[in-house]
């Protein structure tokens, strides 16, 4: 299962090539990707890194796919996480800083949410970010995420809790397709 949508496409962990995989490792261990996700650099050798990884991807409860761009160049990871009943967490790292703020996180995550809602079956897709990562927050109302709740965690930074419900997701798609004529570049390979 490929989802795609606009230049990017979604693989399995399973299709990443070595190359991928050291570029996965480069955007864990980032300083700055570490500060926006709250974590701290991840140390690991790729060896550990890609098992721990690899069995994460074999859990039920969690899909993982590594983001394409439209050359076929590994840009990122993106998530499904958590998922329990009709709801999800999502995540996602577009860890090439050469791909910042250009239009590819809100691309990945709709062809996140399409595999999710109409794939999938889910009803509900949840997220965390941090009120410093206006990034963020941006690319996650672009594809619908409304912002729920906005709350100070240890450490001072706040916690902002966003979510998307497939009804909304839906109309929203639909009111694109028939503004445009067509949903160019939707779909699942
Ligand atoms: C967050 C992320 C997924 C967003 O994807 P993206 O492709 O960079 O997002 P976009 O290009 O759509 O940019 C989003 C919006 O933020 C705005 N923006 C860009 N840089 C910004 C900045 N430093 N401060 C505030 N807004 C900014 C852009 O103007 C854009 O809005 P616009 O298209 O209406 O002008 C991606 O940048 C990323 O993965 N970053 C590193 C890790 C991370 O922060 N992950 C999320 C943790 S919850």
């Amino acid at each position: 299962m490929r989802p795609r949508y606009g230049r990017v496409t979604l693989r399995p962990l399973s299709e990443l090539d070595s190359g991928a995989w050291r570029r996965i490792q480069a955007h864990f261990r980032d300083p700055e990707i570490a500060h926006l996700n709250g974590t701290p650099p991840n140390r690991m050798p790729l060896w550990l890194l890609k098992r721990v990884l690899k069995a994460d991807a074999r859990r039920t409860d969690r899909t993982t796919f590594g983001i394409y761009d439209e050359d076929d160049a590994y840009i990122g990871t993106i998530e499904l996480y958590d998922v329990r009943g009709s709801s999800a967490t999502l995540g996602i790292i577009i860890g090439e800083h050469s791909h910042w703020g250009r239009g590819y996180g809100p691309e990945a995550i709709h062809a996140l949410l399409g595999y999710a809602f109409q794939e999938l079956g889910l009803d509900h897709i949840r997220l965390n970010t941090f009120g410093d990562n206006a990034r963020a927050q941006a690319a996650f109302r672009k594809v619908g995420f409304r912002e729920v709740t906005r709350s100070r965690i240890a450490g001072g930074r706040i916690d902002v809790h966003m979510e998307l419900h497939r009804g909304a997701w839906l109309e929203q798609v639909g009111q694109a397709a028939s503004s445009s004529g067509a949903a160019a570049g939707r779909g699942v390979a």
